[in-house]
C-alpha cells in the first residue's frame, strides 16, 4: 500500500516544485522513514479497533505507512483514521490515496478527511478548561515547517506554548498531545531546535510535563532525511508517550543515513540524563562516551548562579554604537574587547583587525569596571575544534584602565552582584569552562555553534568551593591547557556529588 501512495506523491512531485511547496513547508517522508516512525510504535497493549490521527498528512504517507504496519501484525483490527490537511492542491490526491486505502483494507478501514486548519479548528478545545475533545490513540505526523509570526492566529491560538518566535512545528506536536489519549503513544519527524534554547522553553515544557520522551532518533547524515527533497534540517524522530510519571529510561538510536536505517545504534539513557534542569534542556547522547559526560555532570549539584555567579553577554553591539568607537587611545578612551582577543586562555589587546579597538568612556550603559572576569567566546565556526574557547581576563595587563568595554559576541563569567571574583574561582570557572568535559557536554546540549548564556547559567557546575579549589592547583600549575584543566578537575571532583 505504502509503495503504491509513494509513486503517487512521486507523481504529485513532477508538477510542484520544491520552491512552491517550501512556501508552505510541504515535505514528504521518504517510504523507509515512514516505515521506521510507523516502527517506533508500541502495538503490545493495541485493542481491536484503534483511531490513528495524521494531521499535515499530505499524500498520506504516513497513514499508509502505520496502516500497513497493523494490518499486517493485528490481523482482524479495525481503523478509524482522521487526516488534516489545507493545501488544496495535495487534497485530490490524498482523497483519492484514502479512498485506495479503504479499498484494500477490505472494510477494515473508515477514514475523515478535515480539509481545515489543524491548529484553527480545536483552538477552542485547547485552551478550554473543560477538555471533552475526542482523543486518539495513535498520532503519526510529519508537521509542516514553518515560522510564523507572533500575531499569527494560530501562535494566538496556541499562546501556552509560544515564547519567542513560534514554528508550525512545534503547536502541531503541542495540539497532537492535546489530541493524544492518555498512555498513548504518538511519533513526529520535527528539527532539533527544540531541544533547547529559550524560544522552545514553553514548549518544551508543556511537551515534558504532559508526555515523556519514551524513543529519540537520531539522524547522522542531515542532508538525506528527505532524499528527494534535499532538506538541511538537522531532524531527529521522537516518541513521546502521553504519562505524568517520568520512565527509568529513554532509548536513543542514530545512524542510518536518512533513508538508510539498516546499520543503527542504540544507547539506553536514564530518563533524567535526557531532560534536565528546570528549562528541560534535552541532552542527545549518542555514544556510550557522551553518555559518561552526562554522568559526570550530572554530579554536580549546583549552578553558576547558585555560587553567586553568572554568564553575561558584552555589552557593547559595535555597529550601533559607531560614534562612540575609536581607532586609536585617546583621551578618556578604554579597551574594547572582542572574541578575537581571547587566545590561548588569556585576553590580549592586541589589533583585532576590526578596525575600531578603543571606545570612549562617557557612556556608563558601555562600559564595565576592570576586574576579574573571565571571557567565552559567543560564536564558533562548525569545524573548529572546542566549542567553550574561554580566557582569563587579568586586570593588572591594563592597570591604568578603570573601566573597559566588551563587545557582545564575547560573554563573560562575572559575579552575579556585580563584585569582584577573587582569583581561585577565576581561574577554577576558567578551568571548567576549558576542559574536555564541558566542551562536550554543551556540544551534545545545543547543536548550535552559538554559547548561549541562559544555557550556561542552567547548566549543572561543581559547588562555591570545589571551584575555587580547582582554581588554587591551576594557579599553582602555572598551566592553563586543557589537559591540565581537565587533570585537576578529574583529581579534585572525583565524581562524587559535588
Ligand atoms: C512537511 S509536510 C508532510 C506531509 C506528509 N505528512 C508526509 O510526511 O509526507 C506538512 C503538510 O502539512 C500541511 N499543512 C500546513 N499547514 C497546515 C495546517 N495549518 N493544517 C493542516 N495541514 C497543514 C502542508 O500542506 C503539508 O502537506
Amino acid at each position: 500500500m505504502l509503495e503504491h501512495i509513494i509513486e503517487r506523491t512521486n507523481d504529485f512531485l513532477a508538477d510542484f516544485p520544491k520552491a512552491v511547496r517550501k512556501k508552505k513547508g510541504q515535505f514528504f517522508t521518504s517510504a523507509e522513514t515512514a516505515r521506521f516512525m510507523s516502527g517506533m510504535f508500541d502495538l503490545s497493549g493495541c485493542g481491536d479497533s484503534v483511531s490513528l490521527l495524521d494531521p499535515g498528512a499530505g499524500s498520506g504517507i504516513l497513514s499508509a505507512a502505520l496502516i500497513e504496519r497493523l494490518f499486517s501484525e493485528k490481523t482482524g483490527i479495525r481503523i478509524s483514521l482522521t487526516c488534516y490537511e489545507t493545501d488544496p492542491d495535495i487534497l485530490p490526491l490524498l482523497k483519492d490515496n484514502l479512498e485506495y486505502l479503504k479499498r484494500e483494507s477490505e472494510g477494515r478501514l473508515e477514514y475523515e478527511l478535515k480539509a481545515e486548519d489543524y491548529i484553527l479548528s480545536q483552538d477552542w478545545e485547547f485552551s478550554s478548561l473543560a477538555d471533552t475533545s475526542r482523543k486518539f490513540d495513535f498520532i503519526i505526523a510529519n508537521p509542516p515547517y514553518l515560522k510564523i509570526g507572533k500575531d499569527d492566529p494560530r501562535s494566538l491560538a496556541m499562546s501556552d506554548v509560544v515564547h519567542g518566535a513560534p514554528n508550525l512545528y512545534f503547536l502541531f506536536a503541542s495540539m497532537s498531545l492535546f489530541n493524544l489519549r492518555q498512555g498513548s503513544e504518538m511519533v513526529y519527524i520535527i528539527p532539533r531546535s527544540w531541544t533547547s534554547g529559550a524560544y522552545f522553553r514553553a514548549f518544551r515544557k508543556y511537551l515534558l510535563s504532559e508526555g515523556k520522551l519514551r524513543r529519540i532518533h537520531l539522524f547522522v547524515s542531515r542532508s538525506k532525511v528527505f532524499d528527494a527533497e534535499q532538506v538541511l534540517q538537522e531532524t531527529m524522530i521522537i516518541m513521546v508517550a502521553k504519562e505524568a510519571r517520568c520512565p527509568e529510561s529513554a532509548l536513543i538510536t542514530s545512524g542510518g543515513s536518512g533513508n538508510d536505517f539498516s546499520n543503527i545504534s542504540s544507547l539506553e539513557v536514564p530518563y533524567h540524563a535526557v531532560v534536565s534542569g528546570n528549562e528541560l534542556y534535552v541532552c542527545l547522547p549518542a555514544s556510550q562516551a557522551e553518555m559518561e559526560v552526562i554522568r559526570k555532570i550530572s554530579a554536580f549539584s549546583s549552578t553558576m548562579p547558585d555560587s553567586g555567579l553568572r554568564m553575561k553577554t558584552g555589552i557593547v553591539v559595535d555597529f550601533r554604537q559607531a560614534d562612540e568607537l575609536r581607532t586609536a587611545p585617546g583621551e578618556h578612551t578604554i579597551p574594547l574587547f572582542y572574541s578575537q582577543h581571547i587566545r590561548d586562555g588569556k585576553v590580549n589587546h592586541l589589533p583585532s583587525g576590526k578596525g575600531y579597538d578603543w571606545i570612549l568612556d562617557r557612556k556608563r550603559g558601555l562600559i564595565q569596571k576592570n576586574k576579574n572576569y573571565v571571557f567565552v567566546k559567543r560564536f564558533t565556526a562548525k569545524e573548529e575544534r572546542r566549542r567553550l574557547q574561554c580566557g582569563i581576563y587579568c586586570p593588572h595587563d591594563f592597570g591604568q584602565y578603570e573601566y573597559i568595554g566588551t563587545q557582545n559576541k564575547i560573554n563573560f563569567v562575572d559575579k552575579t552582584d556585580g563584585s569582584e571574583m577573587d582569583r581561585k574561582t577565576t581561574y577554577g570557572v576558567y578551568a571548567l569552562l576549558n576542559s574536555t568535559l564541558f566542551d562536550m557536554y554543551y556540544r551534545i546540549l545545543n547543536g548550535s555553534t552559538q554559547v548561549n548564556s541562559t544555557e550556561m547559567n542552567s547548566m549543572p557546575f561543581p559547588s562555591a568551593d570545589i571551584i575555587r579549589k580547582i582554581g588554587e592547583k591551576v594557579l599553582l600549575s602555572e598551566d592553563l591547557s586543557t589537559a591540565n584543566c581537565d587533570r585537576i578537575i578529574k583529581e579534585v571532583a572525583s565524581w562524587r556529588r559535588c
